[in-house]
Parts: C-alpha cells; structure tokens; sequence
C-alpha cells in the first residue's frame, strides 16, 4: 500500500536570536515526514528541540529555514485566516494537564472553547452534546462537564486535554509529552485511550518524549534527536533492534529490564561529560564531545543524513563508507 504523507519537515531550523550576537539553535535541520495514520515518535533528553519543532509545526513559532508541509500545503506561507482553518486539522495536546488547563473554566468550557472559536455549531445544545460524546470518547462521563479541572486526577486531567484536542475533529495531533507528567500506573492507559482513539478515527499523532520506554508501544516510526538535530530515523522494531547510533544505543541501555539477571549483565552506556548549550553546540557532529566513539572526523564535519538500509536513517561518521574504508574503523555492533 502506498503510503500518503500527512507532513513533511524539509531542513527545518528555528533559531532564537537572544540578542547580544548570541543565537539558540534549537532546530537545526531537520528532515522528517509523517504518514498519514501513523504515529510517528520523537524522542530525545530534554532541550534537545523537541517541542519547539510541534511549535514551528503547528505554526506558533515562525521557522527560520526550511519547509512544513502538511497536506503539501506550506504551513509558513499561509495567511493567518488559513493558518486558522488549518488549526481545525492539526491540535496539540501539551505536557502538563496541570498548567494547560484553565483552572477557572469548567469542563465544559475548557473542551467547547476551540468549537466557539470555530463556530462550530450554531446552537448551545449541539454544542453541549458534543462536549458530552467527548467525555464519553475519553472514558470520563457527562456528569463531570461542570466541574473544575483542579477537581480531577493527573490521568483524568489528561484525558480532559485529549478530548479538547479533539473537539474540532482534527486528522492529526501532536502529542508533547502527553504521559510524562503522569504516575507511571496511569501512563499505560493514556497510552490505550489514544491508541484507541486513533484506531476509532483513523488519526495521525506526533508523539513527543523524552525517553523510549513508553514511545516504543505506541509508534510506527521513532527519530532520535540530539541537541537540536535528528540522529537516527526508522521503524520502532529496528531501533530497538539494531541502533545505530552511539546516542541511540545509550538511550536505549538507560531503558531498565524487569529481568534482574539481564538487568545485571547488561552492558549500560552511561555518556560522560554535559550536555552542550545549543548557543555554542560543538563543531561537526553535535554529539561527538560525548560520544565514546569519537574520531578526528567527528569534530571536523557534519554527518550526513543518509539512509544506512531501508527506512533506516542515520547522521554518524561510523557508517559512512569513505570513513569506513580511510579508518579502517570497525563498525560498531549492537553494545547493549
Ligand atoms: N521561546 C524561546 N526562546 C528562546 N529559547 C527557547 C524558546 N523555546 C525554547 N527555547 C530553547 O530551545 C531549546 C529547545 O527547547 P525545547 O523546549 O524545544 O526542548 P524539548 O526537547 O522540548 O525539551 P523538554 O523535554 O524539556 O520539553 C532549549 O535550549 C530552550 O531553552
Ligand atoms: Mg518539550
């Protein structure tokens, strides 16, 4: 089946100029598309860009370079009445349930704000019904529609933002750490709320984390970034199969194993040094001042994006052919 793309990020950078000739690049090229139906997982420690790239996507932060396609609409290019209309289409649900709801509106309001915005419907009972089949859809129930978000749990918070997220009836959601805020007990079943919801309504999510446990069961796809640049792309099996990347494979050994004898043996890559400021990242590779594989190379050029075996992406020097073959380098395996 040929897959249709639902986005497609092309070199995107967003750079925040903090006066005093200092410049944050928090995105800094990056490349990436999004099928439609799919979740695709973003994963990477925190600062890495991650939710500035759901910023620039959704059109809250101008970009600096590069292109957001959504529908092969370019979403910069827009005027702010179509930016608008687009809205309808891609919603974002945010990290804290706690500060992005208004603690002064009620349910009710909280979820039918975007549809009065919208006009969505013309009268107050359609609109009521709505917001009550949206509760329903989120596993809370009518009779919490009057109450006030401080009223509620973590998880139940959560679901209240995922039921504001879909109350224009959006093809794709970007989910900025949707669970991270939450007990981990509770996280399992915002996970299946929104696993079931796209089935239900064949949705498209960006998925946001900033760890690989959890991103692991609900995407397709998963891209690791680093400091502000995408490192590894490709199908969640392979990631966790064969990581390519020294940064992915640390990621990946951070994960803990329930097995206490696996837990034990277990080789855990733990990266040394600090994470560098994205005012002044490193020359070359952004990753190489932490990398435990590091050559003269690594501090000299960028690593190029390439595709390494089918739908497997990676930026590091280890698996270019030229470097290979100049170094004699041995490929690294699989060291978890
Ligand atoms: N509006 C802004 N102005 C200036 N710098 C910003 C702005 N927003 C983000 N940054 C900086 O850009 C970098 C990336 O931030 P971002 O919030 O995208 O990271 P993140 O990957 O989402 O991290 P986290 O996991 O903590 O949410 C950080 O260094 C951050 O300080
Ligand atoms: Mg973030």
């Amino acid at each position: 089946m040929a897959e249709e793309k639902i986005l497609e990020i092309k070199n995107l950078k967003k750079h925040f100029n903090l006066g005093k000739n200092q410049i944050l690049k928090a995105v800094n090229d990056v490349t990436f598309h999004v099928n439609k139906g799919e979740t695709f997982g973003l994963v990477g420690e925190s600062g890495c860009g991650k939710s500035t790239i759901g910023r620039t996507i959704i059109g809250l932060y101008n970009k600096t370079d590069g292109d957001v396609l959504f529908n092969g609409e370019n979403v910069h290019d827009l005027s702010e009445k179509e930016l608008f209309k687009l809205r309808q289409k891609m919603q974002m649900i945010f990290q804290d349930p706690y500060a992005s709801l208004n603690p002064r509106s009620t349910v009710r309001e909280v979820i039918s704000e975007p549809m009065e915005v919208h006009k969505l419907y013309k009268t107050k009972k359609e609109q009521n019904e709505r917001v009550y089949q949206l509760l329903e859809e989120v596993g809370l129930n009518r009779d919490h529609a009057n109450r006030y978000p401080h009223e509620f749990s973590g998880g139940q918070r959560q679901r209240i933002g995922i039921a504001r997220a879909l109350a224009l009836n959006p093809d794709f959601i970007i989910a900025d750490e949707p669970i991270s805020a939450l007990d981990v007990s509770v996280q399992a079943q915002v996970v299946n709320l929104l696993k079931q919801l796209q089935e239900e309504k064949g949705l498209t999510f960006l998925f946001i984390a900033h760890d690989l446990s959890m991103v692991k069961q609900i995407s397709d796809r998963i891209g690791v970034m680093y400091l502000g640049n995408m490192v590894e792309l490709t199908v969640s099996d392979s990631l966790y199969e064969n990581p390519l990347h020294p940064y992915t494979q640390a990621l990946l050994s951070a994960i803990p194993i329930p097995d206490p004898d696996i837990e034990e043996s277990r080789e855990r890559i733990i990266l040394e040094g600090e994470l560098p400021s994205p005012i002044n990242p490193p020359s070359g590779c952004v990753f190489r001042t932490r990398c435990p594989f590091a050559m003269g190379i690594c501090g000299q050029e960028k690593p190029e994006w390439q595709e390494v075996e089918e739908n497997h992406f990676v930026a590091c020097h280890l698996y270019n052919e030229k470097v290979k073959k100049d170094r004699r380098h041995e490929p690294v395996v699989n060291i978890r």
